[in-house]
């Protein structure tokens, strides 16, 4: 997937919620690239939420621009254009979730734009498909985990066909294995449709699957780049309240003891396969949470 298109632009985004208020975001820019998988990550209060706002057009900058493709997120004309591209995906399942058959619920948007019935078939059949719950279509939702409400949330946004997903902390309510069954599911409309994710996360382990980390501090970007580059310095990691991912975490202190292993390793598979080395044993493939 080539990724040299912008899908969003940020420019020195300042936003207060108040007049009286301090910054929630001071002087942000950034750039989503179309087909990229970026995470979002800083401690609570930051502003992720904040930005993630903004690239809809939910708020609009109070200085600076934002541009999803070309359009200005202030330039009200296109205010279909832009939700259109870019679907938000929320923490809590249960508040976005709208009828009481999974089939209706993922149709809901499409009905209110008057889109053709046969259409409207087609698109909600595939966006069930692409989401994995294309099996529960006939189920009510309030009967489903929260990872497969959270999956038919997901399907009523792939629905509007967007070219972008931004997930506010959408896994932070799930179980392990709801979590790891959503990822999975977001990993699979980046990777095979090419659809542009942003995930704001407080999991270290999601970021570390991202193409790209953006780590935010007191309503500015304080890291950026490949989750490699981003984790290098635990320290650092530590003092923006955030966690080390586990697999770097126990290399770290394995490499205090004495034993030498690699200094770049943040995932459990890269940790698997240095510890089977280390043993002369070849790795064995991981069991699976699902
Ligand atoms: N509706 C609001 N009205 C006033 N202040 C707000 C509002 N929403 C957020 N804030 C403030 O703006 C700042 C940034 O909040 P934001 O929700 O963007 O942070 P966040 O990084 O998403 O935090 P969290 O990890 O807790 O979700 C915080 O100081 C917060 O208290
Ligand atoms: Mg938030």
């Amino acid at each position: 997937m080539k990724m040299d298109k912008s899908m969003i632009r940020a420019q020195q985004l300042v936003f207060r919620y108040t007049q009286e208020g301090r910054r929630a975001l001071n002087g942000v820019s950034a750039e989503i690239k179309k087909g990229e998988f970026v995470a979002v990550l800083g401690a609570n209060g930051c502003g992720k939420s904040t930005l993630a706002k903004h690239f809809n057009a939910i708020l609009l900058p109070e200085e600076g621009e934002v541009f999803v493709e070309e359009y200005n997120t202030k330039d009200e004309e296109h205010l279909y254009d832009i939700r259109q591209r870019v679907g938000m995906v929320f923490q809590n399942p249960d508040n976005q979730i709208v009828a009481t058959v999974v089939e209706e619920d993922v149709a809901f948007a499409l009905e209110n734009l008057g889109v053709p019935p046969d259409e409207m078939r087609e698109r909600v059949d595939e966006a069930m498909e692409m989401a994995g719950i294309y099996k529960h279509r006939t189920k009510a939702p309030h009967k489903l985990s929260g990872g497969q409400k959270q999956r038919v949330a997901i399907a009523g946004v792939i629905a509007m066909r967007p070219d972008c997903l931004v997930m506010d902390e959408s896994t932070a309510m799930l179980d392990p294995i709801g979590r790891e069954k959503v990822m999975r599911t977001v990993e699979r409309l980046n990777r095979e449709f090419g659809i542009t994710v942003v995930m704001i996360t407080h999991y270290m382990e999601e970021a570390v699957r991202a193409d790209r980390v953006i780590v935010m501090s007191g309503g500015h970007i304080e890291m950026e780049g490949t989750p490699k580059e981003v984790f290098r310095d635990s320290a650092k990691i530590r003092a923006l309240k955030l966690d080390v991912p586990q697999a770097k975490e126990l290399c770290d202190l394995l490499r205090e003891a004495g034993v030498a292993v690699d200094e770049e390793i943040i995932s459990a598979e890269e940790c698997i396969q240095a510890l089977a080395a280390l043993l002369g044993k070849p790795a064995q493939p991981g069991c699976d949470v699902i």
